[in-house]
């Protein structure tokens, strides 16, 4: 998804883009662009594809004095990923960059071009910076022109807008996409949309909220709020580990993050845990009373998460409990009762579909909890209640790291909301504590196992596709394979629940149909085994994961027996993450960062 860098000071502006760009990378992006004003004179570069190609075309320019800048990666929406159309876009003697989407950009733009103004590209943004100066003619101040622009615009955006006029000014808008300012002790003042680029830069950080406008001079920072009154900037310190955002030595991000859940999921449970009772400090009793239901909403991964939880809420907390697909949510007018929890799971807390059904949910005065990795994102500030997943920067596009500690969280829930609701006994909730605490162990990724799954990945790599099957939580964990595998390795996946297969899917079983059969233990191991029998029946090729041998499978990875079926699911989500990993790489994908795919989906 797009990405937006801004930098004012006296030192190398060019670099200092460049390399905040690059740590956007992991969010996805086509094409990418800087403008730098300085000495009076506007150099703007721009590339498509990846980043070294602007680095190419900047290789000559320098930058050495006080400047202002701002540059951006562009996942297209409006037009093609074109060089006319990335960002930074100019107007006669303003430059802009923007995240989101102007809805009313084609009437703002008709009227632009009925005045004689000329767009060379096909984006939404480009309306800004033409509007912007056209506002200007008729304004008494730059400011005002901004001003005045920013009240004519519908719809999302984090907006950077430098002019020649002001030489030492950036503008700045945020509305329902993420904006930060970053500043230190040298007088720098740095934009971006997340976090990552400034770590290193930065000392304090200031997050706008929706509606927040403004400028900033090396003097001044002036911030007005959506209902035109000035207000203070609020800064929080920003953290300074930038080691979690270098690879250490594996070959991809998605590796590290797999290998990485160990200790991940050691820092969700920390302090969570005693021997009978799950501690969320984080929620206070007046969310829970008076709710009899909860409903999840999520997309992609982080939907495969909240299924997982439906199973584990109904099952120990015995509470309805439904689940939504967030895109779908938004636009079906559903019904929302009070006494509905209502609950988003989001690993980056940005995601534009999920965001706007917790807009619904607060609109119809549902109470809100967010399960979000992102401290500060805009769920987290949204929601009356959020639980921190604490899974640390997540760079790989698929996502795997932030699922297992949704998972880990989701199953800690469950347990909290039986003890309240009485719905297990103590020794029962122990007893499940008792497991949680083994996930650590679980998860962490044995060598051997490693290298089995890295040989017979060379068998997947045609066919005309994939089955992932599963029953009860091994149906979302099947989803869940299904999506790691089409994401990265661009093989055609589907999860099923293995029941299912019998009312149409099998129609596809041969040879060069694999599926990919989670067999737990210690859940409907027997249903769940006829089902692969009757696959193996019609000829698909079958590899089973299980502790349990299968002489009717082709193939068999083996997980280690465990005592309940939730610790199987955390063995048997390795081995599909490792498969689909090992998949891919023998592919010769970029794995951190497929086609087609954004990390952080801003956009409906
Ligand atoms: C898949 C993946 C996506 C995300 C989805 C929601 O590997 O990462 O399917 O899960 O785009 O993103 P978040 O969780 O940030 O709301």
């Amino acid at each position: 998804m797009c990405g937006i860098v801004g930098y004012l000071g006296n030192k190398n502006a060019k670099e200092i883009l460049l390399s905040g760009l690059k740590e956007l990378e992991y969010r996805g992006y086509d094409s990418s662009g800087i403008a730098v004003l300085q000495n009076g004179k506007f150099d703007s570069f721009k590339a498509i594809g990846k980043l070294v190609n602007l680095e190419e075309k900047t290789k000559d320019f320098v930058t050495d004095n006080f400047s202002i800048g701002i540059g951006h990666t562009r996942w297209a929406t409006h037009g093609k990923p074109t060089e006319l159309n990335a960002h930074p876009h100019i107007g006669d003697e303003s430059y802009v960059v923007h995240n989101g989407i102007i809805e009313n950009y084609a009437e703002l733009k008709q009227e632009l071009i009925t005045d004689g103004v000329t767009f060379l590209s096909q984006t939404d943004t480009e309306v800004i910076v033409h509007q912007f100066e056209k506002n200007l003619n008729i304004s008494d101040s730059a400011f005002e022109a901004f001003k005045k622009t920013i009240s004519e615009l519908k719809g999302a955006y984090a907006i950077l807008l430098v002019t020649k006029s002001t030489g030492e000014t950036i503008f700045f808008a945020k509305n329902a996409s993420p904006m930060i300012l970053g500043i230190n002790d040298e007088n720098e003042k740095y934009f971006a949309s997340s976090d990552t680029p400034l770590i290193g830069q930065c000392s304090d950080v200031n997050y706008f909220e929706d509606g927040d406008y403004g400028y900033v001079t090396p003097t001044e920072l002036v911030i007005f709020t959506k209902d035109d009154v000035k207000k203070e900037a609020i800064f929080t310190k920003l953290s300074t580990n930038k080691l979690s955002a270098q690879k250490d030595g594996f070959r991809f991000f998605m590796e590290k993050e797999i290998y990485e859940q160990s200790s991940v999921i050691a820092d969700t449970l920390l302090g969570r845990l005693s021997d009978d009772e799950i501690l969320f400090n984080e929620l206070d009793d007046s969310l829970l009373n008076g709710i009899n239901e909860i409903k999840l909403c999520a997309c992609g991964t982080s939907y495969h998460s909240a299924l997982t939880a439906s199973y584990l809420f109904e099952r120990y907390a015995k509470i309805k409990t439904s689940t939504e697909v967030a895109s779908e949510f938004r636009y079906r007018q559903p019904i929302m009762s009070k006494d509905t929890l209502f609950v988003v799971i989001s690993q980056s807390g940005e995601t534009a579909d999920t965001l706007e059904t917790l807009k619904m949910a607060k609109a119809a005065g549902l109470k809100t909890l967010v399960i979000c990795n992102v401290d500060n994102s805009s769920m987290v500030r949204l929601a009356d209640a959020c639980i921190l997943t604490r899974a640390g920067v997540e760079k790989g596009v698929a996502s795997t790291k932030a699922f297992a500690t949704q998972v880990t969280i989701f199953w800690m829930m469950a347990l909290y909301l039986a003890k309240r609701n009485t719905s297990l006994s103590s020794q029962e909730i122990a007893k499940q504590i008792k497991f949680l605490r083994e996930v650590p162990s679980i998860v962490k990724v044995d060598d051997e196992m490693h290298e089995r799954i890295k040989r017979l990945s060379k068998r997947y790599l045609h066919g005309h596709g994939f089955f992932f099957i599963g029953r009860d939580v091994f149906y979302p964990l099947a989803l869940e394979g299904a999506l790691k595998l089409k994401e990265i390795s661009y093989l055609h996946a589907e999860g099923y629940p293995s029941g299912e297969m019998k009312h149409g899917p099998i129609a596809l079983a041969d040879p060069e149909l694999f599926t990919i059969a989670l067999l737990p233990q210690h859940l409907l191991y027997e249903k769940a085994k006829s089902n692969v029998e009757e696959l193996s029946a019609r000829d698909s090729t079958i590899c089973v994961i299980s502790s349990q041998e299968f002489d009717k499978a082709d193939d068999f990875i083996p997980i280690n027996e465990c005592t309940d079926y939730m610790l199987e699911f955390f063995e048997m989500m390795i081995v599909i993450q490792v498969l689909s990993l090992e998949i891919a790489v023998r592919l010769g994908n970029d794995v951190d960062m497929p086609r087609n795919l954004a990390k952080s989906v801003t956009v409906e």
